[in-house]
């Protein structure tokens, strides 16, 4: 059985951080209050002039050196980005161009901060059907350049970065010992669009628009919907929850990172955080997070890994691997 095997994976976070004492100089808002409703203590943000694409260049960059292999090996590229350079081509093109790839294909993902998960499913259906051996799956954002500055209740939140992680084929047993993603599961809600969406896009406004979001909403559709995606995830697998070693969310707010765990009787140390760093970099989230347990020595090889994510649309999904 064919499975998609992680084989390496990075990270790109622009160098310009803004803490929230710094935040606060021009927004009405307080480290206190940001550090208390959502466990953000800073978040970096793209300087001017610096790009979604530079960013998912760094990202995909760094996975092709620690998987060893050179952009020539790749069958295709695929970005999750909801804030893409230009309305058209795909970061991912600009991103194939870059790296002087000139086979293949590559194209984008939209689904926001599910963007990644969405992805990764994306790739695990081409591997597994044969359609490609190798792939590079990144999630990069410049959510800053959606933000209203003038929403402290939305503007506080966000941050940029990029994640990538090199998937190849890989020949298993087809039991869950094989490494290698297991399953994913992908959902969506359309009927929740106005809880967090742009008021502005190509044909409706001709502008990109700016971010809003009904946070409280938000929060309680998360913890819902997020756990119900882990168990969906790891009951697909028949996995109890007590036997996979690291959970992998979106970073959009600690407390709905706990409020999940204790819901599913999940141990909190086994819950990758780094909201406090990035903030919610919405696509970027998932392989930021995991490229800092994998490299920090948490996830090692063998580990079981569930990944998972929640965004406007609303979208939602876990996938769970064998890392
Ligand atoms: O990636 C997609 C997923 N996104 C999310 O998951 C976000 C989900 N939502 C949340 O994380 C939370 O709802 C927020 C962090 C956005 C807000 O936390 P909250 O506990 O729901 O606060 P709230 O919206 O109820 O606001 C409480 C108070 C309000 O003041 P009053 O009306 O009680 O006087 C707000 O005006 O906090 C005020 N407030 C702020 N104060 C200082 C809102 N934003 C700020 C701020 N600084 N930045």
């Amino acid at each position: 059985m064919i499975r998609a095997r992680v084989i390496g994976a990075g990270a790109c976070l622009p160098s310009n951080i803004v803490t929230n004492d710094e935040l606060a100089k021009t927004v009405d808002t307080s480290d206190e209050w940001i550090q208390g409703r959502t466990g953000i203590k800073q978040r970096h943000i793209a300087l001017p002039g610096e790009k979604t694409s530079d960013l998912a260049l760094g990202a995909a960059r760094a996975a092709l050196t620690d998987a060893g292999i050179d952009a020539g090996e790749l069958d295709m590229i695929i970005c999750a980005t909801t804030t893409p350079d230009e309305s058209f081509p795909a970061v991912a093109t600009i991103v194939q161009s870059r790296l002087g790839m000139h086979q293949g294909a590559a194209f984008d993902v939209q689904a926001v901060c599910s963007g990644f998960v969405y992805g990764l499913s994306v790739a695990d259906s081409l591997i597994r059907t044969g359609a490609a051996r190798t792939i590079l799956l990144i999630g990069a954002e410049t959510m800053s350049r959606l933000l209203d500055w003038n929403d402290r209740t939305t503007c506080v939140l966000f941050g940029d970065g990029a994640g990538a992680v090199v998937l190849q084929a890989h020949t298993g047993v087809g039991t869950n010992a094989d490494q290698g993603i297991l399953n994913t599961r992908l959902f969506s809600d359309g009927r929740l669009h106005d809880m967090l969406y742009t008021d502005g896009g190509v044909s409706s406004t001709q502008s990109i628009g700016k971010l809003k979001m009904q946070g409280k909403e938000v929060f309680k559709h998360a913890v819902t919907n997020l756990s119900a995606a882990i168990q969906a995830s790891a009951d697909a697998s028949n996995i109890p929850l007590s036997e996979i070693d690291w959970f992998v969310p979106h970073q959009a707010n600690q407390r709905i990172l706990d409020g999940t765990a204790k819901k599913l009787g999940i141990d909190p140390a086994r819950v990758v955080s780094t909201v406090a760093l990035h903030g919610n970099t919405s696509a970027a989230s998932v392989p930021l997070a995991l490229v800092t347990a994998v490299q920090d020595g948490r996830i090692k090889r063998g580990d079981l890994v569930l990944l998972e994510a929640m965004g406007g649309g609303f979208t939602w999904g876990a996938a769970l691997l064998r890392w």
